[in-house]
């Protein structure tokens, strides 16, 4: 019986609370805070089985924050706001002795960086206050490095090359959407590419190489090498990997769009004046784009995303693939979002679970990678998103 905190209720808040809310015997209290309470209200009220408490929060100021968490006393916050977001929330956790999980990496505003640097520097601080911090509890991050660790442990003796593959096979009928927030989302896909090699990284221009790649039930997709987050933290914690990559799956009219917007300077994030008021192009842009969450109720098709994983298993080289597959429309009609932020919100519910129930709960700042990938493993398929195998099978990747 625990008390929890959800801060952040877009589409990815919404299925977090949803799902909280399916384990009572867990999460016996939960509150959904955000910077605008109507949404909050509005999520509260798709759960009409249980009680969602709702607040008003500013994520970016400390002494409001700490206020919250002292006045609901909750044994956990789950941070599914925006990156810029993270230490602030952090801090707070801190200052009132509440365990952290997040799902995306500190972010500064004003550059659109991706790395670790600022939240493992908290490692001592959380374990001083004997305090666990889970990041990168989502899919990607998040379960992609638990399915790396479970299959390092039980699959190989050694691994030596990863792929992360991540597709969206859905269609929401929209001519340019993004399926979490655009502003985090087009500052992602439009860095430069990235990936590590024999102990050192590969620099790439954005969408430089793309492989067509077969996904199960989906088929095949262009897939395009980019730097995703988890494999910062992957090199580091499995210094056996001599090569480790990220794909994701563009369609043609997505880039052509995704172009058009980086040539009229709409995806910067250097702030403009506009009729006397400084604006960032990019926060401007996400204001006129679909809302993510928006997009469930259409959506059809499935996402697939999975690690392809090469290395050596009682002296022979072996090939290992696991992914999930999950439906847009079964996602939304559970909990009204699209299979994106299912996918998303599934896994950071299941890892605070994982850290209420002392499975995770260690002192420190992990991440997932770093933890028994075996109890969630063992109850992720039955809380939704079920997983496969299989085994000495053609990767379909250029090495
Ligand atoms: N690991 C993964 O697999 C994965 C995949 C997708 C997304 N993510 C991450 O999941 C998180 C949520 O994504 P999403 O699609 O749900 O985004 P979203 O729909 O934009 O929701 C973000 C929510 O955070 C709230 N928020 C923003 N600034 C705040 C502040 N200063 N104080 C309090 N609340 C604030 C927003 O409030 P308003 O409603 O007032 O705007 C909104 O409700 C993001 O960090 C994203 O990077 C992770």
């Amino acid at each position: 019986m625990a008390k929890v905190i959800i801060i952040g209720a877009g589409g990815v808040g919404r299925v977090v609370a949803h799902k909280c809310a399916q384990v009572p015997e867990v999460f016996s209290e939960i509150m959904l805070a955000s910077r605008t309470r109507s949404k909050c209200d509005e999520i509260a009220k798709s759960i009409p089985h249980r009680t969602i408490q709702t607040a008003q929060v500013d994520a970016e100021n400390v002494p409001e924050l700490l206020a919250l968490l002292q006045s609901f006393k909750p044994d956990l916050v789950i941070n599914v706001a925006l990156p810029y977001q993270d230490l602030f929330i952090m801090d707070a956790c801190l200052e009132a002795g509440v365990h952290y999980l997040d799902t995306a990496n500190y972010e500064p505003k004003n550059e659109a960086k991706f790395e670790y640097s600022w939240q493992w520097a908290y490692a001592d601080k959380f374990k001083e206050k004997n305090l666990t911090a889970i990041l990168g509890c989502g899919f990607d991050p998040g379960q992609t490095q638990i399915y790396t660790a479970y299959a390092t442990k039980h699959y190989f003796d050694e691994i030596h090359y990863l792929d992360i593959v991540d597709c969206n096979g859905g269609d929401h009928g929209k001519a340019f959407a993004t399926n979490f927030n655009p502003e985090i989302n087009i500052r992602e896909i439009t860095q430069k590419g990235k990936f590590w090699k024999n102990g050192d990284w590969v620099k790439t221009e954005p969408y430089e190489i793309m492989v067509p790649l077969k996904y199960p039930n989906i088929g095949v997709r262009n897939s395009y090498l980019m730097y995703h987050e988890e494999l910062e933290s992957l090199v580091k914690n499995f210094p056996t990997l001599k090569q480790a990559r990220f794909w994701m799956t563009f369609g043609d009219e997505y880039l052509t769009h995704l172009r058009v917007i980086q040539n009229i300077g709409m995806a910067s994030i250097e702030p403009i004046l506009y009729k006397g008021v400084e604006i960032v192009p990019l926060q401007f842009l996400k204001e006129t784009l679909p809302k993510p969450e928006s997009l469930g109720k259409n959506y059809t098709g499935e996402t697939s995303i999975g690690c392809r994983i090469k290395g050596i298993k009682d002296g022979k080289e072996k090939t290992f693939s696991i992914w999930n597959n999950c439906s847009h429309q079964e996602a939304f009609n559970e909990t009204g979002a699209q299979g994106v932020s299912y996918t998303t919100g599934v896994p950071a519910m299941l890892g605070a679970l994982m850290v209420l129930t002392n499975e995770w709960k260690k002192p420190g700042v992990f991440n997932v990678e770093e933890l028994n990938p075996d109890p969630f493993m063992e109850k992720i398929g039955s809380y939704g998103l079920p997983w496969q195998i299989e085994e000495n099978i053609d990767l379909e990747l250029p090495y």
